[in-house]
């Protein structure tokens, strides 16, 4: 079983997209284990996009993460990163697949709702950056035998 750190970016949360975004999870049957609206710090910022420091684009997306509040997750699921980042789809709205969060409801590659782990290692990462470890809650789903 696999978890992935999702955060719904400022523009999501300005535009009230938490619960669309929210319910895709839910329904594609992944389960939730922890969430909260936060404001995300420079320092958590910086940490969160250090593997970027240094690209064109990473004072925008420093300014563009700390601008407003956040909605940041835990979700676990067999195969859990590959699936939400297909979900969510490719970085530029653009070249999103249709039926993908970004394809339905981005325009911009800056502002493109929503951040998904890509790798086992940036989702424990990015999981001790936004939650200590009695945020993130275990339990049985019993719809789960099912998916
Ligand atoms: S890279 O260079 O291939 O690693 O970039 P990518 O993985 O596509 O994106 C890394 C994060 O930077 C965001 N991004 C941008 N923000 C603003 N402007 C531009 N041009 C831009 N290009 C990429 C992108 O959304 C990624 O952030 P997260 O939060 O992971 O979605």
């Amino acid at each position: 079983m696999e978890q992935t750190f999702l955060m719904v970016k400022p523009d999501g949360v300005q535009r009230g997209l938490v619960g669309e975004i929210v319910r895709r999870f839910e329904r594609k049957g992944l389960k939730l284990v922890a969430a909260k609206l936060l404001q995300v710090s420079r320092e958590q910022a910086e940490k969160h996009y250090e593997e970027h420091y240094g690209k064109d684009f990473y004072d925008r997306l420093i300014q563009f993460i700390t601008s407003g509040p956040v909605f940041a997750m835990v979700w676990e699921g067999d195969r859990a990163i590959a699936l939400t980042r297909a979900m969510i789809g490719k970085t530029d709205a653009l070249e999103a697949a249709p039926g993908t969060i970004r394809s339905d409801f981005a325009v911009h590659t800056n502002l493109n709702l929503i951040h998904g782990s890509d790798s086992p290692e940036s989702a424990a990462r990015e999981i001790a950056n936004y939650f200590a470890q009695d945020e993130i809650v275990s339990y049985e789903k019993t719809v789960q035998p099912w998916i």
